[in-house]
């Protein structure tokens, strides 16, 4: 018999995304602080530099969280045992979510998944093996922005919102608001949100998890230099612009730049703009914001998201956060 097989939606073409980088390319570089939108990094390229950030030594939080979901999925599962659907924003390789796809299957009452993420080369491969692997399940995947898709989220059976690996950190704390509201006004009342969020810890840990020794981390950084020559007919010169990884203590947050090592002028073709560096100036390109459970638990309540339950690992390191839409 013929089974429902996966699909993948386009919601955002190609042209789309070369709109939306123009935009933000002529916002973030022509003013006097230049900065980038992180979602930037992700083309297939970017995504598969991502994977390899996950198997680093020095990059604590996929491990970490693998780890933790381990141990609590049959309990998320028990706490969510009407959960249909599962709706994963930014999900990537999918990897982890392997964990939760197995308990809330089993012991709860899922039917479908619906992974979301701007990267379609990482959505179509993740789509593929999680409808090898779970037959049962209806895989949907969406390529578009998750923080437009929020509004027009789909309806079926009872939804799960789940977003992993520190993503939430990647937004400004005006983006996380947001972000949560639109949740909020996403869900029906009892449907939820898990969170897998980076907690703050010694930055002799966080630091190298963002500046490791074999440097895969500086080119993921560097390629969204890349993704500007590809897309935009810009002449980035990559190998000329530093990584560099800080800890900001009064932010609690990494903050991730890339450092002109010369005075430079990059030409964006498309934008018929002329972008120029000195020598040590820095392009902001992602911050990863790190939290403490009280703070985050106080933001979720004040988007009316109440937390119903929070593990973390024996270190501290990061935690699991399911919260419920009053
Ligand atoms: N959830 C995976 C991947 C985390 S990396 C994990 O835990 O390992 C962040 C992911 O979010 C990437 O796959 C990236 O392509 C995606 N992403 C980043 N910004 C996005 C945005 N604005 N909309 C949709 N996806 C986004
Ligand atoms: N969500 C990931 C995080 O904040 C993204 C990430 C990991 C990242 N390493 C990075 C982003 C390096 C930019 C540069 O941990």
């Amino acid at each position: 018999m013929a089974e429902i097989t996966h699909i993948v939606d386009v919601q955002l073409t190609e042209e789309d995304l070369s709109d939306a980088l123009r935009a933000d390319v002529l916002r973030g570089l022509t003013g006097p602080r230049k900065w980038l939108p992180s979602k930037w990094f992700y083309d297939a390229r970017g995504s598969k530099l991502f994977e390899a950030i996950t198997e680093l030594p020095e990059y604590y939080p996929t491990r970490t969280e693998r780890t933790l979901l381990r141990h609590c999925a049959d309990a998320i599962a028990a706490a969510a045992a009407e959960a249909g659907e599962l709706i994963e924003l930014g999900s990537g390789s999918s990897e982890k979510t392997r964990l939760l796809l197995t308990a809330l299957s089993t012991h709860g009452s899922l039917k479908s998944y619906l992974p979301q993420d701007v990267s379609e080369s990482a959505l179509r491969a993740a789509a593929e093996w999680i409808n090898a692997e779970f037959p049962a399940l209806a895989v949907h995947g969406v390529v578009s922005d998750f923080t437009s898709m929020l509004p027009g989220l789909p309806r079926g059976g009872r939804r799960i919102i789940v977003l992993l690996g520190g993503t939430i950190g990647n937004l400004t704390p005006a983006e996380r608001s947001e972000f949560f509201r639109c949740v909020h006004d996403g869900l029906e009342p009892g449907e939820q949100l898990l969170l897998g969020v980076g907690l703050v810890t010694d930055p002799a840990v966080m630091v190298p998890a963002y500046d490791d020794a074999a440097g895969v981390t500086a080119e993921f950084n560097r390629n969204i230099l890349r993704v500007l020559n590809n897309r935009l007919g810009a002449d980035f010169e990559p190998d000329r612009f530093a990584h560099i990884a800080v800890w900001d203590a009064e932010h609690e947050w990494i903050e991730m730049r890339l450092e002109a090592t010369a005075d430079m002028s990059v030409t964006i073709a498309d934008l018929d703009l002329v972008v120029d560096f000195t020598a040590g100036e820095q392009l902001r390109t992602e911050i990863s914001a790190k939290f403490r459970l009280a703070g985050l638990h106080a933001e979720l309540d004040a988007a009316r998201l109440g937390v119903q339950h929070s593990w973390t690992d024996p270190d501290d390191r990061f935690a699991l956060v399911l919260a419920a839409r009053r």
